[in-house]
């Protein structure tokens, strides 16, 4: 137990940790590119904010929530998603006074009890963004775009977005009467926790992965079809701006999400070779959720990427992740006045922004010319007390093996054109 991670954690170092790093800065860029300011909201939140912004009835609330109460005998959650802590910090900081639509991102761990399996765990990470302020059907557009243009930066091909619509708070109404009558007459054939599901909230059905509900599910009435012509609207110039865009996708009635604040457009990229959990992001537009965490009445739409799947699919297209050695020089040493000279310039070079480091472990010579290999070094300087008193030492390009002698009082200046010109 001791030295094993808590199921469904993972520790994220050396190549894997180096690419994420990569995929960061690409997602951190490209926010820069589209007006999206980064937010960091708390990791922990009220657990009634989640009841109310996630839905009582979701998968999420009923099974998957770290739920615990503090010392204070508070009920806290550990934040499942980002998307309603995201509208809690909108509503408490008043952010309606920004020139609208507020647009933020944030990258960091999630947590959901799940099972777990490739690609889905209990400690995960999301790329969200959400944009808070318009009822326009460019801002789904817009959010579907920031996901199509990830892809693209990062190289990453077959991946299929679906898109589909909800509708209003009218459409759904209506959806959910057609919805109950066609399950109410199928109930029998359901599984327990669709029957309670039933009650509360018959699109939640939709969610259940139980084959003898998928049966029931595949012939139920579909959303699509009890759209009002201003939803209906909506969703097509959502479609003609994808298609302006050059954004390829397809249709899909089926998908209804497994959260409850959505409104209007859904969507989610799907990638085909990393096994069942082939989500790697899910969105949409989601009207209602500012007035139900108890603001003004606002339209929004967001998505989130998981970064786990996210890099499991450049994986499985660009191969095994590699770490890259670099490192400027080494300057290794020999004898006190050399230990003490060597860690010196070394702390002056990185002043100078050269890669530089120095022998911390008392390795001999030969020992400290291999592992300045083993780490990349483009040169290497070995100081002794010699060195030190002659100020000559052999500066050794790593690479092509040519020495040169220079004097140790240089050394700082030396490298600093040979590294920045
Ligand atoms: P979600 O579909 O629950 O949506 O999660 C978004 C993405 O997070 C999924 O597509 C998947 O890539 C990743 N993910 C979810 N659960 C796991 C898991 N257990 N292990 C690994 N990855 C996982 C949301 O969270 C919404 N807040 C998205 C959103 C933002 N909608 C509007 N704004």
């Amino acid at each position: 137990m001791l030295t094993e991670a808590p199921k469904g954690t993972k520790d994220i170092y050396g190549s894997y940790m180096e690419e994420w790093q990569r995929v960061e800065q690409v997602m951190r860029e490209l926010c820069s590119d589209f007006g999206i300011k980064e937010i960091r909201i708390p990791i922990f939140e009220h657990t009634e904010l989640y009841l109310r912004g996630v839905g009582e009835t979701t998968d999420i609330v009923q099974k998957e929530m770290y739920t615990f109460k503090d010392k204070a005998d508070r009920s806290i959650t550990l934040r499942p998603e980002g998307t309603a802590g995201v509208a809690r910090s909108f509503i408490e900081h008043g952010m309606y006074n920004n020139p609208q639509p507020t647009r933020r991102f944030y990258i960091g761990p999630m947590f959901r009890y799940e099972n777990t399996q490739k690609g889905r765990q209990r400690q995960f990470h999301q790329f969200g963004v959400e944009m808070l302020g318009s009822y326009s059907p460019a801002l789904d557009a817009e959010a579907i775009s920031v996901v199509a243009e990830l892809l693209k930066r990062l190289g990453i091909k077959d991946v299929e977005l679906r898109i589909n619509s909800l509708g209003c708070n009218e459409c759904r109404q209506r959806y959910n009467t057609a919805l109950k009558e066609y399950i109410g007459s199928n109930i029998d054939k359901l599984c327990d926790d669709c029957k309670s599901r039933f009650d509360k909230n018959p699109l939640r059905v939709l969610d259940c992965k139980e084959e003898s509900c998928q049966r029931i599910i595949a012939e139920a009435p579909v959303v699509l079809d009890y759209l009002d012509d201003e939803c209906k609207e909506h969703f097509e110039t959502v479609k003609a701006i994808l298609d302006d865009m050059g954004i390829k996708y397809t249709v899909d009635e089926k998908i209804v999400r497994g959260l409850d604040y959505y409104t209007r457009t859904v969507f989610e990229f799907v990638a085909n070779g990393i096994g069942a959990q082939g989500t790697v992001c899910g969105g949409g537009r989601y009207d209602n959720l500012i007035a139900e965490c108890g603001g003004q009445p606002m339209g929004c739409a967001g998505f989130a990427v998981g970064i786990e799947r996210l890099l499991l699919m450049l994986e499985a297209q660009n191969g095994e992740f590699k770490e890259t050695n670099e490192m400027d020089i080494y300057i290794g040493s020999i004898g006190k006045e050399g230990l003490v000279k060597s860690q010196g310039i070394a702390y002056r070079m990185r002043s100078e922004g050269i890669r530089a480091e120095g022998d911390s472990v008392g390795r001999s010579v030969k020992a400290q010319m291999k592992y300045a290999n083993k780490i990349g070094a483009k040169y290497s300087v070995i100081l002794g007390d010699n060195e030190i008193a002659e100020d000559t030492a052999n500066l050794k390009n790593m690479e092509t093996g040519e020495q040169e002698q220079i004097k140790v009082s240089e050394l700082v200046e030396i490298m600093k054109k040979k590294i920045n010109g």
